[in-house]
């Protein structure tokens, strides 16, 4: 943008009446991914869940901007005008992001305005039915003896299911590492899974239980601190924790981000929205059929936000680096 371009918006929208108006026109939530995945329904049911509290008639619409680790839609809302209508929604990926992507075009701490988190997805450990395991401990005795044999899949770098995946095999330290395999998106990742084509995956509740669910997979364990005991068809899986990785606690978190720079009044009011959102039964409701559970602390504060993905991008930067697996 021209500097004297800039300098004109920015007094525009340093305006009392500016914030007062707002919004004024469709607010666009830029997703990383494509249509009808997780992360797309989180901001389909948000956007329907925040158009109230807006002003009645704010139209919302979603645009899918997928490829390159969600990197593009990250690049495009970093440099989109600060003015409230162009926003983000981002899982776990956007604290990844600095440490997959050495060259990348935004700092995730430094060019956004943190507006709150929406939810947790927990993830599910799962191997193909010909796995020679039923139980977790069986499942890692037979990784730790055959692991230079296996292989472990993924929807992509930076999806749910490959920082899952590293987090796990950071966690186990295994003598002898899988042979990581990258797909492109959660589907194809999975049939191959079920055809036992690879042997074992994590991924999101949202597309793992189902799955588990028809007996097409073995889930071994949740990877959040605790059992899932509230959730009907996983509450008897052990967590990774229970089974001896200490501290393991990982689950795919969503947030909402402004570009940097827009206005206090601005922010103020989409967390005012996001806030009655996550109060909304029906909202609540649509999160908890997709495996979701609504952020009730105070990560849904701008601060808590904030404080929160600060703490995953240090523990994800030591996660990739011992790794090594870089995206450039
Ligand atoms: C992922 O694997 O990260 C997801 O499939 C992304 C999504 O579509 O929400």
């Amino acid at each position: 943008m021209k500097p004297i371009l800039a300098f004109a918006i920015s007094a525009v929208l340093a305006t009392g009446a500016y914030a007062q108006n707002f919004p004024s026109k469709p607010i666009t939530f830029v997703v990383p991914f494509a249509a009808g995945g997780p992360t797309d329904l989180v901001a389909r049911h948000l956007a329907e869940a925040m158009r109230k509290p807006l002003g009645g008639n704010a139209n919302i619409v979603v645009e899918n901007a997928a490829g390159a680790g969600g990197t593009i839609a990250g690049t495009k809302v970093a440099r989109a005008t600060p003015d409230g209508h162009t926003l983000l929604v981002w899982h776990i990926g956007f604290a990844a992001t600095t440490s997959l992507y050495r060259k990348q075009q935004f700092d995730p701490l430094k060019d956004f305005e943190f507006l709150g988190m929406i939810n947790d997805v927990p993830m599910t450990l799962l191997g193909s039915t010909k796995l020679n395991a039923n139980t977790y401990r069986d499942f890692e005795a037979y990784i730790r003896a055959n692991g230079g044999k296996l292989n472990l899949a993924h929807a992509g770098l930076g999806s749910a299911s490959h920082i899952c995946g590293l987090m796990w095999q950071h966690a186990v330290k295994l003598d002898k590492s899988m042979t990581t395999i990258a797909y492109r998106g959660t589907g194809p990742a999975m049939n191959d899974l079920v055809g036992g084509q690879v042997d074992v995956m994590c991924d999101q509740t949202t597309n793992t239980t189902g799955q588990i669910e028809a007996g097409r997979v073995k889930a071994f364990a949740v990877t959040t601190a605790q059992r899932l005991n509230q959730h009907k068809l996983l509450k008897d899986y052990p967590s990774l924790q229970e089974m001896g990785l200490k501290n393991f606690n990982l689950t795919i978190w969503h947030g909402l981000y402004a570009p940097k720079g827009t206005p206090p009044e601005v922010t103020k009011k989409l967390n005012d929205a996001l806030q009655v959102a996550l109060q909304d039964p029906e909202f609540i409701k649509r999160q908890e059929e997709l495996g979701a559970l609504v952020v009730t602390d105070k990560r849904k504060t701008p601060e808590g936000h904030r404080d929160f993905v600060r703490a995953e991008v240090a523990k994800l930067k030591q996660v990739i680096d011992a790794a090594g697996q870089y995206a450039d």
